[in-house]
């Protein structure tokens, strides 16, 4: 291969558009040095950011092919074997808005992050004298989340932030709550669940892209369950989230199987329920809701699953 071609998404405050650039292929290079080539060598206004170099300032996140990457850290050999290709589509983050080219605005999500107050409230004991102290075993059920970047690249990938990001926040987050909910020196974990939960904990897709896309090997999926059980185990039960998980529980032990039409009348209540009847009749007339789901048997295995549910639930207690 002699040339590379990348097609960059540009964007100058008012209008978007598709640029195409071509440069000569060097082996063991990064995305990040190609975009400074084409800066230096070809186009000087293209915009981008980035700083550290090493994977460590965040700066740098953009997308590859529709996959959020740090551009310093990501070969340019790495992405052209995976696609098979010679050419790469280029753009800024996915769920930010874009103030120029691959640049993106941090502004509002940084407001939203402080919605969970990502900073240490110390308990009352603590003082200047005595420190906010604890244990090398509390250290480690808080440590793993400091290593985030604020690069954005879960926040990218997020389905549930493309579909609606005005009930959810962006996984890192979930993650920085987290991190000081599981705080021993915290004196306020449940304002912060609280926050999480009425911000679209319960909301989350399970899709997992946070956790593949993450490039310090977070799991910001993981932390939102950690939110969910914590709430749970405090008492913050009266939402659809609760019900919903207690009424998935519930199904899955008594017969083997979900029984969805009643696991949506056990979530959203009887009355937050009548607006989907249209929907429930349209299922029934179509022959996918009938009362033989409504009215389950246990499966022949039920002893078998309900053994497994023991064995979890007693390893959570
Ligand atoms: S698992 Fe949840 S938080 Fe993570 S990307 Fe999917 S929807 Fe977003
Ligand atoms: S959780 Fe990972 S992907 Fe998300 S902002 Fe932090 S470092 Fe980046
Ligand atoms: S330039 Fe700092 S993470 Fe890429």
């Amino acid at each position: 291969m002699q040339k590379v071609t990348f097609k960059i998404r540009r964007f100058d405050g008012e209008k978007s558009w598709v640029q195409e650039y071509q440069f000569p292929y060097q082996p063991g290079k990064t995305i990040l040095w190609a975009l400074s080539y084409i800066k230096e060598s070809i186009d000087p206004t293209l915009t981008f950011t980035a700083s550290c170099r090493h994977a460590v300032c965040g700066a740098c996140a953009v997308r590859v092919n529709g996959q959020a990457v740090l551009a310093c850290e990501t070969l340019l050999d790495k992405m052209l074997d995976r696609w098979e290709t010679d050419t790469l589509l280029i753009e800024p983050l996915q769920n930010f808005k874009v103030i120029r080219d691959l640049v993106v605005d941090w502004e509002t999500k940084v407001e939203r992050l402080a919605r969970v107050k990502p900073w240490l409230i110390p308990r009352d004991e603590f003082s200047k004298e005595t420190g906010c102290r604890q244990t090398p075993e509390e250290f480690k059920k808080i440590n793993k989340n400091s290593d985030c970047i604020l690069c954005g690249c879960c926040a990218s990938e997020c389905n549930k932030l493309s579909n609606n990001d005005s009930d959810f926040l962006e996984p890192f987050i979930f993650s920085k709550a987290q991190k000081f909910i599981a705080d021993s020196r915290d004196k306020d974990p449940l304002s912060r669940i609280s926050t999480a939960i009425n911000n679209g904990a319960w909301k989350c897709m399970h899709c997992q892209e946070c956790v593949t896309k993450c490039p310090k090997g977070l799991s910001p999926a993981d932390d939102i369950s950690f939110i969910r059980q914590f709430a749970i185990a405090n008492g913050i039960r009266n939402n659809p989230g609760t019900r919903h998980a207690k009424s998935f529980l519930d199904d899955i032990q008594k017969t083997g199987r979900l029984n969805e039409a009643l696991m949506f009348i056990k979530t959203e209540g009887l009355l937050g329920s009548l607006g989907s009847i249209p929907v429930a009749l349209r299922l029934v007339r179509k022959g996918k809701l009938r009362l033989k789901h409504v009215l389950a048997k246990p499966i022949k295995e039920i002893e078998q699953v309900r053994t497994i549910i023991k064995v979890i639930t007693k390893d959570k207690k």
